[in-house]
């Protein structure tokens, strides 16, 4: 491959966090969160009456809004170079109170001095969960931008709460991994192909790893991928001068259960031309995103790890580069997965379906998985059906999708099931091979979904997430433009609440 200069994205200096019973000065910038008008007597009990008063005449002079989850930022109050109120609204999930952390910590980024957060009153849990929040806000995807990035280390952050030292345990045994995996997650994808492609890929995720304890991190290079019959990702991998990689890493926390780990699958096409069924050039850049699934779920199992879960987990990260190529796989091509069954491509352009079908059957013969969860941005059609509030999940075993749920709403990242009819069998048959990679048109998350289950065990728990909508998008409240690291928050919560569920074959 021909070589070119390598580029190395400028660092961000994150904010560091503590926790006190006190400030740790009055200067700065003050976030002050209220539920009700009465909040402010206590929560901001250690602010001098003048300043209160101040405060209570700016938040009825705006008709402050404390039923829903809003924003007053006041100037020239006290010593504070800000006062930035925020109202809870009524929903005090962690969940609710994480996202009120990275509005936070996102409206506050460019702010020089340090922060104060007055979280007095509040739950340790939640005290941990702003300072978790906070921490996701502060993301930046400016990653070539040295100039901004490095302009200064920014001051810390101080959560003032009445039970600092539980707060202090909270976030560190969870949330600050949380924060970690990502940024992880999301430089990963941001990072644009000329960066980051299988090989690169693989060796982040070990710089990321190390020296965390009960990791074992494989690489299956394409002589060993060959070896295990995996004619899926090698095909759809053979157009790029970058060759394929399939990563696994496990993490085994003290005290997991033995009944087999949980395996996360990531689609992870570092980036999707389309191939020899080349895509239209416009918003084609953004197809560097196309490992985002691959990216959440690594991010997952790294968020697990740092804090030490007890839990037993593997990311399956199925990394190709899709390119058109004299050596490229072609329409009406036939391929085998590792499991033996044939695929007659329609679209080389289908082809996250081509690298999870080995990932999915992989950890199905190699791994004895309790469940297979695999996540990709697969189709455009998801988009069309669920747009930027849902990923789409499909599953054959209910119980499993409940959980999935579940972790959905506790988490944020909220899902929404769709169907697998048996229809979808219908559409993608083949006439020459056991399966095909497209069902034409009508249902085509359904007909993906369907056909990544073709190659798992019908007995196998298994659960897929389309995450096209959601993986990246424009600026918001939330975050920077570009990847949103979906997927880490929701992975991180299933694994670690994960029930086994019963291996029945569904009744059709
Ligand atoms: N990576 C794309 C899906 C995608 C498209 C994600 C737009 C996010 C935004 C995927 O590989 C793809 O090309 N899917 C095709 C499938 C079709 C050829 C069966 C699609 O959705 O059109
Ligand atoms: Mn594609
Ligand atoms: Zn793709």
């Amino acid at each position: 491959m021909t070589p070119s200069l390598p580029i190395k994205a400028a660092r961000q200096q994150p904010r560091a966090v503590t926790f006190a019973s006190s400030p740790a000065g009055i200067k700065g910038t003050l976030v002050l969160p209220l539920t009700s008008e009465g909040d402010l007597a206590t929560r901001a009990a250690l602010l001098s009456e003048a300043e209160r008063g101040a405060i209570a005449r700016a938040l009825t002079a705006a008709e402050f809004d404390y039923t829903d989850q809003g924003t007053l930022s006041l100037r020239g109050i006290g010593g504070w170079d800000r006062i930035h109120v925020v109202s809870t609204g009524k929903d005090l999930s962690p969940a609710a109170i994480q996202k009120l952390g990275v509005m936070a910590g996102r409206a506050l980024m460019k702010d020089k001095g340090p922060i104060t957060v007055l979280a007095g009153g509040l739950t340790a849990e939640a005290a941990a969960e702003i300072a978790t929040g906070m921490g996701i806000g502060e993301y930046r995807s400016d990653l070539y931008q040295a100039k901004a990035r490095e302009a200064s280390a920014p001051a810390g952050t101080t959560i003032v709460s009445d039970a600092a030292e539980a707060a202090r345990t909270a976030y560190d045994d969870r949330g600050k991994g949380l924060v970690e995996a990502m940024a992880f997650a999301r430089d990963l994808s941001n990072e644009p192909a000329n960066v980051v492609y299988p090989e690169s890929f693989v060796e982040r995720t070990r710089a990321a790893f190390a020296g965390i304890a009960g990791v074992n991190i494989e690489a299956l290079d394409v002589p060993a991928m060959e070896k295990l019959s995996m004619g899926s990702i090698l095909g759809s991998g053979r157009g790029s001068a970058r060759p394929p990689r399939m990563l696994i890493v496990r993490y085994t926390g003290r005290g997991a259960p033995s009944a087999g780990p949980v395996v996360l699958a990531g689609k992870g096409i570092t980036f999707d031309s389309g191939g020899i069924s080349i895509k239209s050039s416009s918003g084609m850049g953004d197809m560097k995103f196309d490992m985002s699934g691959a990216a959440s779920v690594v991010g997952a199992v790294l968020a697990l790890s740092k804090s030490r879960a007890p839990v037993d987990v593997v990311a399956v990260a199925a990394l190709t580069e899709n390119m058109p190529d004299g050596n490229a796989a072609r329409p009406a091509d036939v391929l085998q997965a590792m499991n033996g069954k044939t695929i007659e491509i329609i679209s080389t352009d289908a082809e996250g379906r081509l690298v999870l079908a080995d990932a999915v059957a992989y950890a199905d013969a190699m791994l004895n998985p309790a469940a297979i969860v695999d996540m990709a941005t697969l189709t455009g059609s998801i988009m069309t059906a669920l747009g930027d509030d849902y990923a789409g999940l499909f599953s054959r075993h209910d119980p499993l999708a409940r959980q999935l749920l579940q972790a959905g709403d506790a988490s944020g990242d909220l899902l929404w099931q769709m169907p697998l009819h048996p229809s979808y069998a219908e559409d993608t048959k083949s006439t020459i091979a056991d399966i095909k990679n497209s069902g034409g048109s009508g249902a085509g998350a359904g007909a993906g979904a369907h056909f990544i289950g073709a190659f798992v065990k019908p007995e196998t728990p298994w659960a897929h997430i389309d995450i096209a909508g959601m993986a990246w998008g424009g600026a918001n409240d939330l975050k920077p433009a570009g990847a949103s690291g979906y997927g880490v928050r929701l992975l991180e919560a299933f694994v670690r609440n994960f029930q086994p569920v019963p291996k029945v074959a569904p009744e059709e």
